[in-house]
């Protein structure tokens, strides 16, 4: 089954085509960064506009990739939510019409559940892919979440942040030292020139029992060492060395927790900050410690992409499950509200989208 993806849940236009017999054959992305580059975040409106923009060229993109026509697609699936609304009906009206168009069923996927799925998009030569149960960390701009991933859909949430999400603590630290927008990814290149240990921030909540963070603490630490330092190209690395080193330590230990919480040695960790190269050698030692393993996606399939809304909808779609053909998103959305993709020829499965 060949399945068409597209993800505008926020600032990427992303196009995928997933074949259930041959894997991920091809796949698009524009990012819209510099547009929202000048307003230091993301501007919804000016974000919709550039979907509808941006989404048609990027699905002819990828079909010629593929070296496909609309007519060899055998169904669609577009993020459905949570995210931006106007952002999100852009990708759901070009789905939806492209799916009645062409008479094939089409999905609204859950954006978080496309992040958790992404390790298993493709083979990893070394370790084969992870099969569920296993403890996913989704880690991204908007959620920090440890799911325990009982089967695929259905998960349940271990532990969340209360209050700023991994990724949005990146983003605001680096921000408030000066580093220009989006800061997560500069923020982490810059650690890489830092000295271990110069600046010790806390470990929010490992003190005490329980999966839950909290990491916008954090931020005023690091706020308070800047403001009291001399500002300089050293001192701004170290900080930034000292304010990851906290975020991948306590991300460390409450998966660690999780793992022993839900009887799992298996690790899988996705959205944006998964592609932090310390955080991903920091899981794997400590996963492999257990015994046990850690996958992540490829980098490029960490942050927001079209191959894991192709993917976890093509999961969905080959289990029978689609929606109707009205155009309707859902900006929140409670993963564990989702139906299970096995057993999988069970005809009440219909999910809502
Ligand atoms: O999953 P994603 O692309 O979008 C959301 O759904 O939020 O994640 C984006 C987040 C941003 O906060 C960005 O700063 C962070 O992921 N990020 C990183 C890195 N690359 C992206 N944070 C730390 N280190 C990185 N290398
Ligand atoms: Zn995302």
């Amino acid at each position: 089954m060949k399945v068409l993806g597209i993800e505008t849940s926020c600032d990427e236009t992303g196009v995928a085509v997933y074949d259930t017999d041959s894997g991920l054959r091809a796949h698009a992305l524009y990012s819209q960064i510099a547009l929202h580059a000048e307003y230091g975040g993301v501007v919804p409106e000016l974000a919709s506009r550039d979907h509808v923009r941006k989404l048609l060229p990027l699905v002819r993109e990828t079909l010629r990739e593929a070296g496909m026509t609309t007519s060899d697609l055998d169904g669609v699936a577009y993020t459905a939510g949570p995210g931006l609304v106007g952002a999100l009906l852009v990708g759901a009206g070009v789905a939806r019409s492209m799916a009645w168009a062409l008479d094939v069923p089409a999905i609204g996927v859950h954006h978080m559940e496309g992040h958790l799925l992404a390790p298993l998009l493709e083979d990893d030569p070394e370790r084969g892919r992870p099969e569920p149960p296993f403890v996913a960390l989704l880690v991204s701009g908007g959620h920090t979440q440890l799911v325990h991933v009982e089967a695929i859909g259905r998960y349940r949430l271990l532990g969340e942040t209360l209050d700023d999400a991994a990724g949005e603590a990146f983003d605001k630290t680096a921000k408030l030292m000066g580093l220009p927008y989006p800061g997560g990814p500069q923020l982490a290149a810059l650690a890489e020139q830092g000295r271990p240990g110069v600046f010790r921030f806390a470990r929010p909540m490992t003190d005490r029992p329980g999966l839950d963070f909290s990491f916008s603490g954090l931020k005023t630490q690091v706020l308070l060492a800047w403001k009291e330092s001399d500002r300089s190209d050293a001192v701004r690395a170290d900080i930034a060395r000292g304010f990851e080193d906290a975020v991948v330590e306590t991300l460390s230990i409450k998966c660690e927790r999780a793992l022993e919480a839900a009887g799992c040695d298996t690790l899988v960790v996705a959205g944006g900050v998964g592609a932090n190269k310390r955080l991903r050698a920091r899981l794997d030692e400590m996963t492999r410690k257990r015994g046990g393993r850690v996958s992540f996606p490829r980098p490029q399939f960490c942050t927001d992409n079209g191959a894991m809304i192709a993917y976890a909808g093509a999961l969905r779609l080959a289990a029978g499950q689609h929606g109707d053909l009205a155009v309707r998103v859902t900006p929140r959305w409670d993963m564990a509200s989702l139906s299970p993709v096995a057993p999988l020829r069970d005809p009440g499965l219909e999910i809502r989208d």
